[in-house]
């Protein structure tokens, strides 16, 4: 505790000599939560990012999140707290099998969920997140659509689109874990709660759901719902702000599976470091950033 005390102190006085903002994904630890600028699903942290006027983002999430930040403002120092953070669904789809899939279907449009990296973006057309893949399906006039790389989010924007989508095969480990059966236990477990599910989870479980949606819709639904108890199918850290919007209702997170290890390689004294010795920093190559700022900027776009 007296530790953190410190460490939090000495973040305050880097962030003014260094004129940083802090990003913060809803899946960090809570120790990096409280001390964000701005906590915020996939979506609003690339807004915010692209919107800043500080010198330097620090961003803490994963490795793509952060090359995104550095896509929308390119002449800003990126850096994050670990850079071996990453996430297992990016890396799941290359460049090439990508332009293979391409040249099959070449009148396609590219859709990239922004879980991906900075060479997959600029092969593609438009970015979405959980939050605006649906509105970003519907904003395309084509024939035929290619997307990656989320099988499960990818059928679940085609079911609820009722358009066809060419859908690559990956999937996040830790979302994908989730299975019938952990609901229907906890349900049993706890017959009064709603069950929220995140679209990152398989078909059959994201079905049970009494209500889907992106991370910040999550939190938007049980912070309005008059309900007291929640089965909550997505990634644990999102409790910290379900409690501190809600802390009279109860939260029981579907498995105890549903931590995403990525996420939680970064920590408050990673981050304390990253600022005082600018390092490490997120860099992409030029030509590919201004290949895959357009993709982003696309997305930024469609209300
Ligand atoms: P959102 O922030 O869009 O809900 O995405 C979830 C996720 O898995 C981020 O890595
Ligand atoms: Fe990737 Fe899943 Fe972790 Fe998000 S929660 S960073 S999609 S592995």
């Amino acid at each position: 505790q007296e530790q953190n005390r410190e460490l939090r102190v000495r973040l305050e006085q880097l962030k003014k000599e260094r004129n940083a903002i802090i990003l913060a994904h809803y899946y960090q630890r809570d120790e990096i939560q409280e001390v964000a600028d701005f906590r915020g699903d996939s979506f609003l942290l690339a807004q915010k990012a692209a919107e800043t006027e500080a010198d330097v983002i620090v961003f803490c999430g994963v490795h793509f999140m952060g090359e995104s930040a550095k896509i929308l403002a390119p002449n800003k120092t990126v850096l994050i707290p670990d850079e071996r953070a990453g996430c297992p669904m990016a890396d799941m789809v290359n460049v090439d099998g990508l332009r293979k899939l391409k040249a099959q279907h070449p009148g396609a449009k590219v859709v990239t969920y922004i879980n991906s990296s900075a060479e997959i973006k600029a092969e593609t057309d438009i970015c979405c997140t959980s939050a605006n893949a649906v509105k970003v399906i519907e904003s395309l006039d084509a024939e035929e659509i290619i997307w990656v790389p989320d099988k499960n989010l990818g059928q679940y924007v085609q079911d609820q689109t009722g358009k066809k989508l060419i859908i690559w095969e990956g999937y996040c480990n830790t979302h994908d874990m989730l299975t019938v059966k952990d609901v229907m236990e906890m349900r049993a477990k706890y017959p009064e709660a709603e069950f929220v599910v995140h679209p990152e989870c398989r078909p059959e479980v994201v079905a049970m759901g009494d209500y889907v949606g992106s991370t910040t819709s999550i939190l938007e639904y049980c912070r309005k719902s008059d309900r007291r108890q929640f089965i909550v199918g997505t990634e644990d850290g999102t409790g910290y702000q379900l409690r501190l919007d809600s802390p009279d209702k109860e939260f029981h997170f579907a498995t105890k599976f549903l931590v995403c290890p990525n996420m939680k390689v970064n920590n408050l004294k990673k981050l304390v470091k990253c600022l005082e010795t600018m390092k490490p920093q997120i860099y992409v190559p030029p030509a590919v950033a201004d290949k895959a700022r357009t993709s982003l900027e696309r997305m930024l776009q469609v209300r």
